[in-house]
């Protein structure tokens, strides 16, 4: 845990100056339990109660087993922290000295030698307590005393008067009752992805801080386009100052642009006031041939520009050092067909969002701040070609380093506050708990250009108007407290700190429509209007009218498990894997999950549980299913950019699946799963997601429609000619069968269709078989060329399900390694097939690392896959690990 620790600790002197002094309390700590059932268990600060009780030995590890539900104790008790430090008079001698914790998780109350400096009930909120006279020179020490969540909770059930639903997660969840009571990670209490930890911890920094004059708390910025050829840049800088003194000094701002550096300095000269916080105001111009602009993966770079504030007053400095990028960012709701389109717009350029639901980075809050798992996940999604990330309401507002990092990579954030699937309280306490948390947090992450937009909560509009709780019979009652909660408290809060940002009150809204009716739409999943969340397990999810035709899917997904691999972690007994097992009911979740699961297979593929090991073949398959279905409706969202239907539907402009990552090795939507290995979906999500793509899908009437489209930004204003190649071969064969060519031409951001076929005439003609069986023998293969580039992934598109095709059996062999860089971590493996082959998964078990393409077809007897491994290792070791499977083989069918 130390190894990652960022507190920046400043020399005392630089030129003469003094600075600010911090004096890190983190480190090893002292734990008990309440009653005394454990004394002075060694601690680690920054952590959590889990954590530390692991490594006790009190609990073994929490993700094994259902030793979620066998540790649950844990939750229901009391913890101690305690703590000595010496304090000399380099601190002492300030006339302010306050400790800040930067996280509390969630109810603790804290002592410094023995006297009672304050109280947390917020996990989100940052907590400063000035200890200036109660700290003594020498040796102190401090207590923070951890009461229950799970009996808070329960507690503060209450003080609402009446019962707020959902008042349990459903039984199915193993989870624990009353979350929306408490300002916690909500997921912290369980989810349908994810086991309840309900944690306790000091899980962020905690550190000494003195000074005489004030210190910066936080710089928020921002920018609009003043005119052609400038930005203008407005900096808020909140310091907060010592009580009584009139703040004095000099605000010293350095930008670095690509010519040069600009200074600016503010003279402050503010009267002392009762607030915890001076906020000083300035602004200035930044020509704009000076600095380029931030956009987002696909568009261009993700370009950064430093920027560092320092208050000097007297000798005394205090710094804030951030990074800032230049860009315009818009939601664009305007009259179209029916309905308003909703969609953003980076730098005047329409953006089609695609990308995943992030959950939280870890189910341990102090796990979650690691930023080597951190980057790992962020860096998958940008490697599958994601240029937007949804940060959801049931987690965590994630790490500062999280938002440095979306912010280098250029994944846009979709920002939701924490509230997610209920309703919640609105007694006075709870509102100005919900307030200081939004102030802090908005301060916090505004400035980070990555952040494209603020959603009120997740799901609860929706929940409201179509009755998830059993809201009805007291619906005015609820309405207003959730008008009470997310426009009068969040949205205001909000607003009154910056008018520069982009607001909805829930995902999935209306947007504006939703605004129209007073927040609270009749609809809130119209199709017509803002963002929709879709989710159906019962109907074929490889037909198009499964699905709607909205402007912006902000969720959508299928369940998967995780491989053999990753299930062992947690487990022993293989037996266990059988999706049948007390073990597999245990982490699954979702009410019927099992059951949904295997319908949804059952439309492309046999399952047969006679067979020998089972559920490998159980795993792959749904695999394959969960990455077929999201391809499926994703390049079918995207077949609906710049063109509707005759019912105005369409005008797509983003998708985002559920979910990106996981926070435990369970059946879920992810497509990265809790070790970091991608799934098959998330590899298909580099082609579906692929800034040019050429895809199809067959109606009712098996009419196949092609379609074309780009986001290529230099395709801006202009077009491009180009041609789409539509083969078709049959399952038996390489040889292709048939081929037609279309000229179309490209504009950015608008589908074409290249033609429609009449596939089952079309097919038979090719000699593929009968009217009816033509479709069971061939499939189409479709390439986009301009000149004799291939500018699009060749996209392999069925004719018929999977278990209607005339598969044949084949033989797929690795049949070389070869070592392509100096460093022994870059592979080129060489495949060869005996016929055509779906879904070869390439998997290098415990060499961890990543291929160039995975679960891919194989239409011609060699192909090639890179191998980027994570450390250093051999093509002798890679031989002895590597596994090959396919669908056609003997043993997958
Ligand atoms: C606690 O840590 C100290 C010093 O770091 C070590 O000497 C001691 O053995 C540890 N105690 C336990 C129970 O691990
Ligand atoms: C949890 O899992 C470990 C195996 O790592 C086991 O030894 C332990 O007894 C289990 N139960 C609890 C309550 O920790
Ligand atoms: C703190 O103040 C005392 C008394 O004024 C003084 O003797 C001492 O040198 C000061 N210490 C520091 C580190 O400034
Ligand atoms: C746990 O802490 C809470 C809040 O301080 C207190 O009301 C309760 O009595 C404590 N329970 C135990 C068992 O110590
Ligand atoms: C509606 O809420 C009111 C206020 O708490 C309560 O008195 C009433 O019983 C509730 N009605 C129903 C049907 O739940
Ligand atoms: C808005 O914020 C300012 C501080 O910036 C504060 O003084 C004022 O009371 C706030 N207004 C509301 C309505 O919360
Ligand atoms: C299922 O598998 C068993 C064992 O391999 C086999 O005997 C049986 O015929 C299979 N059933 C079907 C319907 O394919
Ligand atoms: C299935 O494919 C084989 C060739 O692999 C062919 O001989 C057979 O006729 C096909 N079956 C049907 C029903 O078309
Ligand atoms: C497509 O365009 C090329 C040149 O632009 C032309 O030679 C070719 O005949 C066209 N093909 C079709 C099918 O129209």
């Amino acid at each position: 845990m130390a190894g990652w620790r960022k507190l920046v600790f400043f020399a005392t002197n630089i030129l003469g100056l003094s600075c600010l002094q911090l004096q890190d309390l983190g480190g090893q700590w002292s734990l008990t339990e309440a009653t005394g059932k454990y004394n002075n268990l060694n601690a680690t600060v920054p952590g959590g109660i889990y954590t530390d009780l692991m490594q006790n030995k009190i609990i073994g590890d929490i993700f094994y087993g259902n030793n979620d539900t066998e540790t649950r104790w844990v939750a229901e008790t009391n913890w101690t922290y305690k703590y000595q430090f010496a304090v000399d008079d380099s601190i002492l001698n300030h006339s302010t000295v306050n400790i800040v914790f930067e996280g509390l998780d969630t109810f603790a109350t804290i002592l410094v030698n023995d006297v009672e400096i304050g109280t947390s009930q917020n996990m989100f909120v940052r907590y400063i307590f000035d200890v200036k006279d109660v700290l003594k020179l020498g040796n102190n020490n401090i207590e923070v005393r951890f009461a229950s969540p799970i009996i808070t909770a329960k507690e503060l059930s209450s003080k609402q008067g009446y019962d707020v639903p959902p008042v349990c997660p459903q039984d199915v969840q193993n989870g624990e009752c009353h979350v929306n009571q408490i300002r916690k990670m909500q997921a912290s209490f369980s989810w349908d992805w994810g086991p309840a930890f309900p944690s306790m911890g000091i899980w962020k920094e905690v550190y000494l801080e003195a000074f005489d004059s004030s210190v910066i708390r936080y710089l928020l910025v921002d920018y609009d386009e003043t005119s052609d050829d400038s930005w203008m840049i407005t900096i808020s800088a909140y310091l907060s100052a010592t009580k009584g003194k009139t703040l004095e000094g000099k605000l010293r701002y350095t930008l670095e642009t690509d010519v040069s550096s600009i200074e600016q300095i503010v003279e402050v000269n503010e009267p002392s006031n009762d607030n915890d916080e001076i906020k000083i105001d300035y602004s200035f111009t930044v020509p704009k041939i000076t600095v380029r602009n931030w956009w987002p993966n696909g568009y261009g770079e993700a370009k950064l520009y430093a920027l560092s504030a320092q208050f000097q007053s007297g000798s005394e400095v205090s710094s804030k050092n951030i990074k800032i990028g230049f860009r315009k960012i818009e939601i664009v709701q305007e009259p179209i067909a029916s309905g308003l389109s909703f969609y953003f717009k980076v730098n005047d350029v329409p953006i089609f969002a695609k990308g995943a639901n992030e959950i939280p980075i870890d189910i341990l809050p102090e796990k979650g701040q690691n930023p080597e798992t951190i980057a790992k996940i962020l860096e998958s999604a940008h490697a599958a070609n994601m240029n937007m990330l949804r940060v959801w309401g049931g987690g965590v507002y994630e790490s500062d380093y999280f938002y440095q990092k979306t912010d280098e990579l250029g994944i846009l954030v979709w920002q939701d506050f924490m509230f997610a699937c209920a309703m919640y309280p609105t007694y006075p306490e709870f509102l100005n708990n919900v307030r200081v948390e939004i102030r802090h947090q908005i301060k916090r992450l505004h400035s980070h250009p990555s952040i494209a937009l603020w959603a009120g909560n997740n799901e609860n509009e929706i929940a409201l108007m179509t009755d998830w709780y059993n809201t009805k019979k007291n619906l005015t009652l609820f309405k207003n407290d959730y008008l009470k909660l997310y426009i009068d408290t969040v949205r205001s809060e909000l607003l009154n700190i910056t008018n520069n940002v982009l607001f909805l009150s829930s995902s999935p809204s209306n947007g504006e429509e939703s605004e129209e009716e007073h927040y609270l739409a009749k609809n809130p999943g119209d199709p017509l209007f803002g963002d929709v969340h879709f989710y159906n397990y019962l109907v074929n999810s490889l037909v198009s009218t499964t699905y709607p035709i909205p402007r912006f899917a902000s969720e959508y997904g299928y369940q998967s498990l995780p491989d053999a691999d990753t299930w062992l972690t947690v487990t022993d007994d293989v037996d266990n894997l059988d999706p049948g097992s007390v073990f597999m009911y245990h982490r699954q979740h979702h009410v019927l999950g099992f059951a949904e699961n295997s319908l949804l297979i059952g439309y492309q593929l046999n399952l047969n549980k006679s067979i020998p090991d089972y559920y490998k073949t159980y795993i792959f398959y749904s695999q394959i299913v969960q990455a077929l279905s999201i391809k499926f409706e994703t390049e079918y969202y995207r077949s609906f950019m710049g063109r509707v239907d005759s019912e105005g539907r369409g005008n797509t402009m983003g998708a985002l699946f559920w979910q990106l990552n996981d926070v435990w090795v369970a059946p879920t939507w992810s497509g990265i799963d809790y070790t970091g290995k991608w799934k098959m979906l998330q590899y298909y999500a580099i082609e579906f997601f692929a800034p040019t793509i050429i895809t199809g899908y067959l109606d009712v009437s098996r009419q196949f429609a092609v379609y074309a489209m780009s986001e290529i930004v230099s395709l801006v204003g202009v077009s491009l000619d180009v041609s789409a190649v539509v083969e078709v071969y049959s399952w038996s064969s390489f040889e292709r069968v048939g081929f037609s060519e279309y000229n179309v031409t490209l504009e950015y951001g608008k589908s074409v269709e290249v033609n429609v076929i009449d596939t089952d005439n079309y097919l038979q003609s090719l000699g593929c078989g009968s009217l009816s069986e033509a479709r069971t023998n061939c499939f189409f293969y479709l390439t986009l060329l301009s000149g004799n580039a291939v500018i699009a992934p060749h996209n392999l598109i069925m004719a018929t399900s999977l278990k209607q095709s005339n598969l044949t059996k084949t033989t797929v062999e690795i049949v070389s390694i070869r070592q392509v860089d100096t460093q022994a971590k870059k592979f080129e493996i060489s495949i060869q097939a005996d016929g055509v082959s779906l879904f070869v998964w390439l998997d290098s078990h415990q060499i961890r690392g990543r291929f160039s393409e995975n679960g891919f077809a194989q239409i011609g007897p060699t192909k090639n896959v890179s191998f980027q491994a994570e450390e250093a290792t051999s093509v002798a070791e890679l031989e002895t690990v590597l596994t090959i499977v396919h669908l056609n083989n003997a043993e997958y069918q």
